[in-house]
């Protein structure tokens, strides 16, 4: 049984149909990608899995179990956790506090026992922010930690965004184009935070347009046009797919 599977799903928003009966699985421990051009429906699939959107047709199953029409809280509880295309904090907060946000709500309960102040309570809060020292340290932004979030740099935003994603202990996390924004000794350091990732035994669906982190990392993938899954595979033959080709030049290989 796969970790995670949509299946024929389809989704419509007024006249445009955003995603068209597609269909993916995601092994468990494996990095699997999404790919295709701009307006395919690679975050609208995200946000259908995430618990944004519920699917008009189709069945997202988690662990075999269907998560499709649950909300976003209870997915993301459940062990599916995620970070946004556009980058989603809490901009006055510090790296420190968004990685607090993130933790599941079992600990999120002792934060505001903690709040009430009793010496057994304060110790708590202490051993919360060192634990959520811990994630900042896993993503390489421990140095950030007292910063407000607006003030760090575009990639380190991402690696935090990533940090609180991680802070809810997942099964599987989601990464919505995660090196946008990136330079190059980020995105060579990023390769291996995915690897520190899976061996931490979080799996990864990701959407990426930098084929180089693609098929350099992916276990698999799939490729979406226009809503459609138009290829799937392992990177290698994706990239030789000469119906990918054509998505992504838009003409004759
Ligand atoms: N809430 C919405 N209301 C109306 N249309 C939407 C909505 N969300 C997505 N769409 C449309 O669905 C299509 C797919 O968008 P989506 O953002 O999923 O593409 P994408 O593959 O993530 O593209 P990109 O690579 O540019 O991020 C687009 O035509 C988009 O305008
Ligand atoms: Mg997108």
């Amino acid at each position: 049984m796969a970790l995670l599977e949509a299946n024929n799903i389809t989704i419509r928003f007024g006249g445009i149909t955003a995603v068209n009966n597609a269909s993916l699985k995601v092994e468990k421990g494996s990095i699997t990608s999404l790919i295709g051009p701009n307006g395919a429906g690679k975050t609208t699939m995200f946000n259908c899995i995430s618990g944004v959107y519920t699917p008009n047709e189709g069945e997202i199953l988690f662990n075999g179990k269907r998560i499709d029409g649950k909300r976003c809280f209870q997915i993301c509880a459940g062990g599916i956790s995620r970070t946004y295309q556009i980058i989603n904090l809490f901009w006055k907060m510090t790296a420190l506090e968004n990685v607090m946000v993130g933790f599941h709500p079992r600990i999120k309960s002792s934060i505001l026992h903690s709040l009430l102040g009793t010496r057994k309570q304060v110790q708590e809060e202490i051993e919360l922010r060192q634990r959520a020292m811990e994630y900042l340290k896993f993503v390489g932004i421990e140095d950030t930690w007292n910063m407000i979030s607006k003030n760090l740099s575009y990639g380190q935003q991402r690696l935090l965004e990533i940090a609180r994603g991680l802070a809810s202990e997942p099964e599987i996390i989601l990464l919505d184009e995660p090196v946008a924004g990136m330079n190059t000794a980020e995105k060579a350091e990023f390769n291996k935070l995915l690897r520190r990732i899976v061996d931490k035994g979080v799996t990864v669906l990701m959407i990426e347009h930098d084929m180089n982190v693609i098929m350099g990392v992916s276990d698999y993938v799939y490729v979406l046009e226009n809503g459609v899954m138009i290829a799937n595979g392992k990177p290698e033959d994706v990239q030789k797919d000469p119906a990918v080709i054509k998505a992504y030049l838009g003409g004759d290989e």
